[in-house]
């Protein structure tokens, strides 16, 4: 009798005993939930997009790979494209791809295709891309100067550009204005009508063949500063050199298209997952054509080369061309590096 009375009590006592051990460990798991909460409430606070981020956890209870994921959603990349650079084969990709990859495409259409904003437009646009967070990851591409967004206290975007032979891309343009392109073949273009060939127009001394005209990817790099308009300026070089390493994700040359956008497949591919064979199996390596190009001749070309305004933008192509060269090398022919962290201290315990 007061064997089995003993053995009833052992019975309950284990019983009770591991409960209680389940519970702690429960307890424990819950704490440590918690904490994980608590740290990134306190990281994110003045970060709307990550605090919305904690509703979300409570919620769907993502693992912290997709945490991870989200704050690399925040991703702003500005490409503020040059003119008959290739711009529209690029973008093109990225507008085929924004749908399955989840991101936005935002087109900046600045009245008259004016490439300078006024103040009160440069503090609205950094002020509206900083803040609207429904639209990341976004990538907006427009023709402005760029705009520097820590100059305003707004955190950088990625900005992006790629840059093109200065001669090539002028002549490109000339005849572009000419016969348009097959982009949209039947837009009637500016000068549509004129068959004047550029060689005709350099020799003839016209003004919309003048070297000045030339001066823009400079510009376009040096910013909003009234120096950097004005042409073969070896300010605004520097500056446009300066800008190109500071402030650019990545500078990517139209004669290399494919490597750029290589490149950005490996640094970001939250947005350029996938682009690089996109871009070779689908028809838009070849997409907008100029129509009818002629190669200048040798006399044309002879007469820029002395012409202080293409040797500085040929000096910034070549400084760009450099630096791209590179990146390439120390990233496309690097795509198995990792880097890791050891000697953390003091221990975890
Ligand atoms: C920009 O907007 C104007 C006015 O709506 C329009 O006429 C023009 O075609 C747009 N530019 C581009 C490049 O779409
Ligand atoms: C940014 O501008 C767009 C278009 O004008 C507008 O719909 C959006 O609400 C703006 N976002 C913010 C956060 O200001
Ligand atoms: C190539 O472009 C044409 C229209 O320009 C389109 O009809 C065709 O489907 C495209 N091919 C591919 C593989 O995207």
């Amino acid at each position: 009798m007061l064997v089995q009375q003993n053995t009833k009590f052992f019975i309950i006592v284990i019983v009770l005993s591991v409960t209680l051990t389940l519970f702690q460990i429960q307890l424990t798991k819950l704490q440590e939930k918690l904490d994980k909460l608590g740290a990134y409430s306190h990281q994110d606070l003045d970060n709307p997009t990550n605090f919305i981020l904690i509703e979300e956890f409570h919620e769907s209870k993502p693992s912290s790979r997709s945490i991870l994921r989200r704050l690399s959603d925040n991703t702003v990349v500005v490409y503020n494209r040059v003119p008959k650079t290739g711009s529209t084969s690029f973008v093109g990709i990225a507008y085929d791809l924004c749908k399955r990859g989840q991101y936005h495409v935002l087109h900046v259409n600045v009245t008259g295709n004016n490439h300078i904003l006024s103040l009160n437009n440069q503090l609205q646009f950094i002020q509206n891309v900083t803040e609207w967070t429904e639209i990341k990851p976004a990538l907006y591409h427009g023709h402005f100067a760029f705009v520097d967004f820590a100059k305003f206290g707004a955190p950088k975007p990625l900005y992006i550009n790629l840059i093109r032979k200065p001669l090539d891309r002028f002549v490109s343009y000339y005849y572009f204005l000419r016969y348009g392109d097959n982009f949209r073949p039947h837009l009637i273009r500016k000068k549509a009508g004129n068959t004047m060939s550029f060689d005709e127009c350099v020799e003839k001394q016209l003004s919309e063949c003048d070297p000045s005209a030339m001066w823009l990817q400079v510009p376009f790099f040096c910013g909003h500063a009234a120096n950097c308009w004005k042409p073969a300026n070896k300010w605004a070089l520097t500056e446009a050199k300066k800008n190109l390493v500071n402030n650019y994700f990545l500078v990517g040359v139209t004669e290399e298209l494919d490597d750029f956008i290589g490149v950005l497949e490996q640094s970001l591919p939250r947005l350029f997952k996938g682009a690089s064979d996109y871009f070779l199996n689908s028809n838009k390596s070849h997409l907008r054509r100029t129509v009818q190009k002629e190669t200048p001749n040798s006399v044309t070309i002879n007469k820029f080369k002395q012409n202080p305004v293409w040797q500085m933008e040929n000096e910034f192509y070549e400084f760009a061309l450099d630096n791209f060269h590179f990146i390439k090398r120390h990233t496309l022919r690097n795509k198995h590096q990792s880097f890791f962290y050891e000697k953390i201290r003091p221990r975890q315990s």
